[in-house]
């Protein structure tokens, strides 16, 4: 009789573990789940040979973007494609999140920023040219460079300043 509890016991000890196991793994599966479901789209063109496109890309997924990046061996007819109202605006790669462009190598925290306030007035936002300080490029704190907002018209304005 004595050994039958003993047995019992084991038994619920073995369920109870097996049951928090099954929990956990669940509620592991649900954050993931909603993580993924939070986390902002973005389409990155960029060219096959270029190394800080790809730089920019880790550095998005890092701070939690879903990132879709498609290689292009003519970025520029890409970036007229999509409307970039003049060249002075280019940089390597153009993304596209949420409807408006962002071209070259913009912050993530700018990219929030776009998505939270989601301007009407605007086409998109571009760090012209090849920042040397910028994230992508020689350093993931933003310094020394400007982002600009652009118009379908070509209208800029400074959306930000490091
Ligand atoms: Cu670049
Ligand atoms: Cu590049």
């Amino acid at each position: 009789m004595e050994s039958l509890v003993k047995i019992s016991a084991i038994a619920l000890i073995v369920f109870l573990v097996g049951c928090k196991a099954d929990a956990d793994e669940s509620a592991q599966h649900d954050q993931a789940t909603v993580a993924t479901a939070t986390k902002p789209e973005i389409t990155v063109y960029k060219s096959p040979t270029c190394g800080c496109c790809k730089e920019w890309v880790t550095y998005l997924e890092e701070e939690g973007f879903a990132v879709s990046a498609i290689d292009h061996d003519n970025v520029d007819q890409i970036k007229v494609e999509l409307g970039l109202p003049h060249a002075e605006l280019r940089s390597c790669h153009t993304a596209i999140v949420d409807g408006y462009i962002v071209e070259g190598h913009v912050p993530a925290s700018d990219i929030q920023r776009l998505l939270a306030e989601k301007p009407s007035d605007i086409l998109g936002i571009s760090a012209p040219g090849m920042p040397m300080m910028s994230p992508g490029m020689g350093s993931r704190e933003p310094k020394d460079y400007e982002v600009l907002s652009f118009s379908a018209s070509g209208e800029t304005a400074v959306f930000s300043k490091y």
